[in-house]
């Protein structure tokens, strides 16, 4: 005789009982990424460069983290700065005017006509640049990319030759499925000393969530080297 399998019968009878109905799915995810996103906080909550506990978010301090990155890792030098989710260009410009060295390399990543998906209490189309990329002037040494990066990242990829090149990866896409697919493309290109920093960090459902699945699906090693406004800007240094 065989054995009752029960997975298979529980798995059975849920299909058939059609119990997705009962199961708050979106609800159980939330709780499961922020308890997990929790675990993280404490894991490097006195890591580097970082406010945990604060009850002030000031969004000014991103670029006292940028500052010290810069400062700490000696990054005004022949750096390839490659941001994802540029928008009206204000960090992009930021870290363009930042880094004076002339063989640093800027490329931005854009559909700049906004997000293609909604983002909580943003809507798709949100956030466009007037459609266009952003002018910055003065400067020979950037590159704007305008499209879906599901569209432009792998062509871009194929010509890409600064594999051996320091880089500084800025994900500022807010959102799950571009932050998720930018990571798993570049994961090839990274080395050790790469940093990537993130803008919306600790959003559960967004950049934490394809960042934790990045890290465990690719076995990533990493380790944090700043967290601001309770990681809210967090920034890691592969190992
Ligand atoms: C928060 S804004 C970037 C802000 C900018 N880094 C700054 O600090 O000034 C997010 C941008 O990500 C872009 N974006 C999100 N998902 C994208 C995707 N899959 N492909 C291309 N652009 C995307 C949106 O168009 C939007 O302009």
């Amino acid at each position: 005789m065989k054995p009752i399998r029960f997975r298979g019968l529980f798995k059975g009878l849920f299909f058939v009982t059609r119990a997705h109905y009962l199961v708050p799915s979106y609800v159980l995810n939330f709780f499961g990424h922020i308890a997990e996103l929790s675990r993280f906080v404490h894991k490097h909550k006195n890591s580097e460069f970082n406010d945990f506990y604060t009850f002030e978010f000031d969004y000014a301090k991103r670029e006292k983290m940028f500052d010290y990155l810069i400062e700490t890792y000696q990054l005004d030098s022949e750096i390839d700065y490659l941001e994802f989710g540029v928008s009206t260009g204000g960090s992009f410009r930021w870290w363009v005017d930042k880094i004076k060295n002339p063989g640093a390399r800027f490329y931005g990543f854009d559909t700049f006509t906004g997000l293609p998906e909604d983002w909580g209490p943003f809507k798709a189309g949100d956030m466009a640049n007037g459609n266009e990329p952003p002018v910055i002037e003065d400067d020979s040494r950037h590159t704007f990319y305008q499209g879906l990066f599901q569209q432009t990242l792998i062509p871009f990829l194929k010509k890409y030759d600064g594999a051996d090149r320091p880089k500084v990866i800025h994900m500022d896409a807010d959102l799950y499925s571009a932050t998720w697919y930018v990571l798993a493309l570049i994961t090839p290109y990274l080395k050790k000393g790469d940093i990537i920093m993130f803008d919306e960090f600790n959003v559960p459902m967004h950049e934490w969530k394809a960042f934790s699945e990045w890290t465990s699906s690719f076995y990533i090693n990493y380790r944090v080297i700043g967290g601001v406004n309770n990681f809210y800007q967090t920034s890691v240094m592969i190992e």
